[in-house]
């Protein structure tokens, strides 16, 4: 297996970060591969916002707690329904927790955001996915925060807090630290979704 197929293989979604900062050229090191990302005609619709800044992240994870909190509240008389309750029961645990199950207390958050233009989901999901795996190579975890993604596309304030134009879309929230540790297996991947048409 060459190095870059080991790499992505061993890429995991990293929960637990040491208290240690990631220096800023390695910071655009690995933003510079999101550049080099495929986009449909190469309109690379994506622009990132790096928030470095403790004081900035622990605020906006206390802003996407609250909105969860009240979310939990207003679905609440919905929860017979099953999918409502099982998402209730996880927004409600991270909502309620003393710790931060959004970021996980990671030194690093880049924000991939763009006008919505045709293509651009996919466009930063690659730009996404580079940052993850150009991470990776160079010891540092990641995880791709889907919660924060949610909260963010329906928050002008948080929009603005953070100087993204309010017309953007977040495309992609992903966390960036050095772990605790990799863990050294994968999660199960499904291996009955491959068909072949020969
Ligand atoms: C679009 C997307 C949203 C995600 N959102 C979250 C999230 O909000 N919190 C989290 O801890 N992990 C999140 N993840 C990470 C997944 O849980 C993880 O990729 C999956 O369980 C497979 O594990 P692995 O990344 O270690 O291979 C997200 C991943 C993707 C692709």
């Amino acid at each position: 297996m060459n190095s870059i197929i080991q790499n992505i293989k061993n890429r995991r979604s990293i929960r637990k970060y040491k208290d240690k900062k990631i220096t800023k050229d390695l910071i655009k090191e690995i933003v510079e591969t999101a550049q080099y990302a495929p986009s449909s005609h190469n309109r690379q619709p994506w622009n990132f916002t790096i928030i470095t800044n403790k004081a900035v992240i622990d605020d906006l994870s206390k802003d996407i707690k609250s909105w969860y909190k009240s979310i939990v509240k207003l679905s609440a008389p919905l929860s017979f329904i099953n999918e409502v309750k099982k998402s209730v029961r996880e927004m409600s645990a991270r909502a309620k927790s003393e710790k931060d199950l959004f970021f996980y207390h990671a030194p690093v958050v880049i924000i991939i955001h763009a006008p919505n233009k045709k293509f651009f989901l996919q466009d930063c999901s690659c730009a996404a996915q580079n940052i993850m795996l150009a991470a990776r190579s160079l010891n540092i975890g990641s995880c791709w925060i889907g919660f924060a993604d949610i909260v963010l596309n329906r928050s002008s304030k948080m929009k603005k807090k953070l100087g993204i134009p309010s017309s953007h879309k977040i495309m992609a929230t992903v966390a960036l630290g050095y772990p605790e540790k990799f863990p050294n297996k994968a999660l199960p991947r499904k291996e009955s979704n491959v068909e072949w048409v020969e």
